[in-house]
């Protein structure tokens, strides 16, 4: 089988570019390891931003999320007791962010692709890419019981951090940046009414907590915990024990506890592999960068670097022209490394970091007094946190 764009992983990245793609009238296949309702189910990230939201919506995927994403205008910044908003839309020209599910836009995306007969193969197996230099790469897989080939002009390599893609460029042509932190994230999902309208972002004497939302019906809510802890010593009772610590201040707000549906421990890091293109092989996403969540970034750089390459690969089969294809690296890097920078600056500011100072420790607080207190502080977070401009 031959097709123009063979696009490895069926995350937001690979079905976006996918449906990118189609709608410019180029072919894509899409070959993804797990199953439909695996990849339907798959409970990871919430905050779109501004830009996101506007891409889903112009290309006609955005229908359910206008209904059903929640649209906030600012985020709370919760520390020695008390919160401190960040409004949005008076700091960065009335951008806002919406929280919807990522599962929910991978469903979204996944209906769109199949209702305009695009294949995706999932629960593949064994899947290799060959001949990224040449002109004809390839993507082979086993799926049933039976090896596939599959030709393509370009491969996308969308298959995440533990994808194979990244792994077909050669080690000494490849540069990676890593940073590990000291802490995880112990995420759940509650069916409980969420009891305030924006998320809270606290940083408490015990560690960093965060409030956020899936809908009117369900909370979603994080914890900051050891990365060598297991999920085992962590009963409902004192997951909800160390929330209610950890959130609710002196001002008499209380979030309600709930069935928790969903509960997992994600560690947290800082990764960049650049350059994002080797021949005819280009990365998007989490296949090329990560980023610690404390930011909410991840999903949408997936969708800034799909939003570049899938005009890039545009303009060449209308030119063919290569200009934009030879700049994508470069040019998605220039964001990744803002994101970058900006999710580990979240991150150092909100989590108990274990043998700080009293020193260090004020200078957290005084950071958190600043960026909540002057309009230039709480503007440097509005604009990263809604998304830095396209170019
Ligand atoms: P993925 O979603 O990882 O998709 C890659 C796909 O490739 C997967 O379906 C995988 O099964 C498939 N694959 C892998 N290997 C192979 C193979 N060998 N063969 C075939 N298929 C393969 N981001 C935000 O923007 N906002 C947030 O609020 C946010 N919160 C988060 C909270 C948590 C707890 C976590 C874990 C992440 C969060 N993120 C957030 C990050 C976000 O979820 C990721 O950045 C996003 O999933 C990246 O999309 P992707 O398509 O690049 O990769
Ligand atoms: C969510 C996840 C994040 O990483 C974040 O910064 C904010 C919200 C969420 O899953 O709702």
């Amino acid at each position: 089988m031959h097709t123009q764009i063979g696009i490895v992983g069926a995350g937001p990245a690979g079905l976006l570019l996918s449906h990118l793609l189609h709608l410019a009238g180029i072919d894509s296949v899409v070959v993804e390891r797990q199953s439909r309702a695996h990849v339907e189910a798959r409970i990871r990230a919430g905050v779109l931003e501004q830009g996101t939201v506007d891409v889903l919506r112009e290309s006609g995927v955005g229908e359910r999320m206008l209904r059903e994403g929640l649209v906030h205008d600012g985020i709370e910044l919760a520390f020695r007791g008390e919160k401190h908003r960040i409004r949005f839309p008076e700091l960065t020209d009335g951008k806002r962010i919406t929280v919807y599910g990522q599962h929910e836009v991978v469903r979204d995306l996944i209906a769109a692709r199949l209702a305009a007969g695009g294949p995706i193969e999932f629960e593949t197996e064994d899947l290799s890419v060959h001949g990224v230099q040449s002109d004809r790469p390839l993507i082979r897989y086993v799926k049933g019981g039976v090896q596939h080939e599959i030709s393509c002009d370009f491969l996308a390599g969308c298959d995440g951090f533990h994808g194979v893609c990244r792994q077909a460029i050669p080690a000494g042509l490849m540069q990676v940046f890593e940073k590990v932190y000291p802490f995880s994230w112990l995420g759940i999902l509650a069916d409980a009414p969420p009891t305030q309208d924006e998320l809270i972002y606290s940083n408490h004497d015990r560690g960093f907590a965060l409030y956020s939302m899936r809908s009117p019906e369900v909370t979603r809510l994080y914890l900051q915990c050891d990365p060598a802890d297991d999920i085992a010593n962590w009963p409902d009772a004192r997951i909800w024990d160390e929330l209610h610590q950890r959130l609710e201040g002196g001002d008499g707000w209380r979030f309600r506890e709930g069935r928790i549906t969903q509960k997992g421990i994600t560690a947290m890091r800082s990764f960049v592999s650049a350059p994002m293109r080797h021949g005819r092989l280009f990365l998007a996403g989490d296949a090329a960068h990560i980023v610690p969540p404390t930011g909410a970034k991840g999903m949408n750089l997936a969708v800034a670097d799909v939003r570049r390459l899938a005009r890039a690969l545009d303009t060449f089969y209308a030119s063919g022209r290569t200009e934009a294809l030879d700049t994508y690296s470069d040019l998605c890097l220039k964001r990744v490394w803002k994101a970058q920078r900006f999710s580990w600056w979240m991150t150092s500011m909100l989590h108990r970091v274990e043998g700080a100072t009293p020193f260090e420790r004020e200078i957290q607080l005084a950071e958190l007094d600043y960026v909540t207190s002057s309009e230039a502080g709480a503007r440097t977070i509005a604009e990263n946190y809604v998304g830095l401009p396209f170019d």
